[in-house]
C-alpha cells in the first residue's frame, strides 16, 4: 500500500521546490500516492479563498502533507494560510532542525540545533484591532495548557534523540503575564526530566550568544514569535533559509515544509535551492517511519553538497534547482558496488590489528574507505572515551578489546570482545573505556 501524502505547491519558489522533493522522494523508491490541492495566492485567484475547504479536507484524511510556502501580503489583512492550517488542524510543535553541512562554508562548523517553536498561541492569533485612527491594539495570547503541551513535546523529543540541553526562551521581564507563563509551563516539564539539562534566557540576550557561540546551545524551546525569528537567524548560521528544513506536528497529522518563504525575487527562475524541501521530505518520510529511505536522502544531500559541484546560487554555485534536484537523484539511485577496500589494497585486518596493539596514541588511529562503508579502528586507554555527538551515519561498533560502555540516546550499554553495537544517524552517542584499554571498530556506510 503506498502512503497517501497531500501536496500543497504554494506560491512563489514552492511549485519549483515541491517538484524538486517529489521527484527525490520518488527516486528513493518509497511508494507515495501524492493528492495535489492548492492554497495561498495560486488558490485565491483559482477558487476565490486562500485555504479552500476541499485542501483543509485532504490534510484532514492523510495526515501528512508537504507543502511549498504560501504568500501573505504586508499589512493587507489577508490571514496567513500557515496559521490557518496550523490552527485548524492543531498543528502545535513547529520542529526545525538546524545544523551545519560539509561543504557549505559558514564562520561556524558542527552547528547542530533543535528549534522547537510553539505554533499556535501568542500574537500569531492574530487578535488585533484598530483604534480609531490612534493606533492599534494586539493581544498575546498563552494558556497554561499550550505552554505545558510544547515544553512536554520538546523534552520528549531531547529524550527520544539524547539531545543534552534544553533552552527555554523568554522575555518574562517585561511579558511577566503570558511569557511568565510559558516559563512556569517549561520549569513544570522539566522537573519531570532530570536527565536532560534545562536553562533559560532571555530572549535579546540570548541573540548576542547566538550568534557568538551557537554550539553552546541544544535544544530550543520558544513561544511561537521568538521560535520564527530565531528559526531564520539559525538558517542563518548554517548557509541561509535555502537548507533549512521544518514539519508542523499535532496530535493527529502533521506538514512538512521549509523555513523560507515563497522567495518572490527569484520565483519562476529555476534559481531556488531545493535542499530545505527537500530536507523537510527526509523529516516526512521519518515520520511516516521510512528510516532507510530518509537516511539515503540525506547521504544522497549531503553528498552533492559536500561536492559542492552542482549546486545553487545562494550556495556560490550556478546550478539550476533542475540541476541540484538531479544531482542529488543520481547520488540517490547510484548502483553499488560491493564494499572492496580502496586505501591500501596490501592492509590486512591482521596488520591492522598489529598496528593498534602497538600504538601509544588514542582516539581514531586508523581509518580505510570503501565504495560502499568507511572503517575506523579507535583506542581508548581506561577512563577515557569520546565526547557526545550526534551520529552524522548509521554505524557499528565493534568491540576488539577490553571492557566499557556506550551510552545511545541516553541508555547505556556495556561493551566487551565481540560486542556489536548499533548507532543509529541523528543520535547522540558516546563512549568511555572502563577496566582496561578499550580498542573498537567503528563502520558506516560512506555517502
Ligand atoms: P523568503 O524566505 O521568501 O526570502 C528571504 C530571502 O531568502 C530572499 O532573498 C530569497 O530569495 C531567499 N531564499 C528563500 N528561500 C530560498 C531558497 N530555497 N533558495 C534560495 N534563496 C532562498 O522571505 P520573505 O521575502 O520575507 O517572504 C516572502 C513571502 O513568503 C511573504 O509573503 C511571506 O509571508 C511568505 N512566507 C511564507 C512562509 C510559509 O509559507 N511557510 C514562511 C515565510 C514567509
Amino acid at each position: 500500500m503506498p502512503h497517501e501524502v497531500t501536496l500543497i505547491p504554494g506560491d512563489g519558489i514552492g511549485p519549483e521546490v515541491t517538484a524538486a522533493a517529489r521527484r527525490v522522494l520518488d527516486a528513493s523508491g518509497v511508494a507515495i500516492q501524492w493528492h495535489e490541492h492548492p492554497a495561498g495566492q495560486a488558490a485565491l485567484e483559482a477558487v476565490g479563498t486562500p485555504l479552500p475547504d476541499s485542501t483543509l479536507a485532504a490534510i484532514t484524511r492523510t495526515g501528512v502533507a508537504l507543502k511549498g510556502p504560501t504568500a501573505t501580503p504586508v499589512g493587507s489583512g489577508f490571514r496567513s494560510v500557515n496559521v490557518a492550517l496550523r490552527q485548524a488542524l492543531q498543528l502545535y510543535a513547529n520542529l526545525r532542525p538546524i545544523r551545519s553541512f560539509r561543504g557549505i562554508r559558514t564562520p561556524f562548523e558542527d552547528v547542530d540545533l533543535i528549534i522547537i517553536r510553539e505554533n499556535t498561541e501568542d500574537l500569531y492569533l492574530g487578535i488585533e484591532h484598530p483604534v480609531d485612527d490612534l493606533g492599534a491594539v494586539g493581544f498575546k495570547i498563552t494558556t497554561r495548557k499550550g505552554s505545558e503541551r510544547i515544553a512536554r513535546f520538546a523534552f520528549e523529543y531531547a529524550k527520544r534523540l539524547g539531545r543534552r540541553l534544553v533552552t527555554a526562551v523568554h522575555k518574562a521581564n517585561i511579558f511577566s503575564a503570558s511569557d511568565g507563563l510559558f516559563l512556569a509551563g517549561c520549569r513544570r516539564i522539566a522537573g519531570h526530566y532530570p536527565e536532560i539539562a534545562y536553562q533559560e534566557r532571555l530572549v535579546d540576550n540570548l541573540a548576542a550568544q547566538m550568534i557568538r557561540r551557537p554550539r553552546d546551545f541544544d535544544l530550543l524551546l520558544l513561544p511561537n514569535l521568538y521560535g520564527d525569528i530565531y528559526s531564520d537567524l539559525c538558517a542563518g548560521l548554517v548557509g541561509g533559509l535555502g537548507v533549512a528544513p521544518g514539519a508542523n506536528i499535532g496530535e493527529h497529522g502533521a506538514i512538512f515544509e521549509a523555513v523560507h518563504g515563497t522567495a518572490p525575487d527569484i520565483a519562476g527562475k529555476n534559481l531556488a535551492n531545493p535542499t530545505a524541501m527537500i530536507l523537510s521530505g527526509v523529516m516526512l518520510l521519518e515520520y511516516l517511519g521510512e528510516f532507510e529511505a530518509a537516511s539515503r536522502v540525506t547521504v544522497a544531500v549531503e553528498a552533492v553538497l559536500a561536492e559542492g559541484r552542482v549546486v545553487t546560487r545562494d550556495l556560490g554555485g550556478q546550478a539550476t534547482t533542475t540541476e541540484m534536484t538531479e544531482a542529488i537523484c543520481r547520488q540517490l539511485t547510484r548502483p553499488h558496488r560491493p564494499g572492496r577496500l580502496l586505501l591500501d589494497e596490501q592492509t590486512r585486518v591482521a596488520d591492522v590489528l598489529r598496528a593498534v596493539a602497538a600504538t601509544s596514541r588514542e582516539g581514531p588511529v586508523w581509518s580505510a574507505a570503501a565504495d560502499e562503508f568507511a572503517v575506523t579502528a579507535v583506542v581508548y586507554p581506561d577512563g577515557h572515551g569520546s565526547s557526545a555527538a550526534i551520529a552524522s551515519f548509521d554505524q557499528l561498533i565493534i568491540v576488539l578489546e577490553g571492557e566499557g560502555a556506550i551510552e545511545i540516546a541516553g541508555e547505556r550499554y556495556p561493551l566487551h570482545p565481540g560486542k556489536i553495537a548499533h548507532v543509529p544517524r541523528g543520535v547522540r552517542w558516546q563512549v568511555r573505556a572502563e577496566g582496561g584499554r578499550l580498542v573498537y571498530l567503528a563502520v558506516h556506510r560512506h555517502p
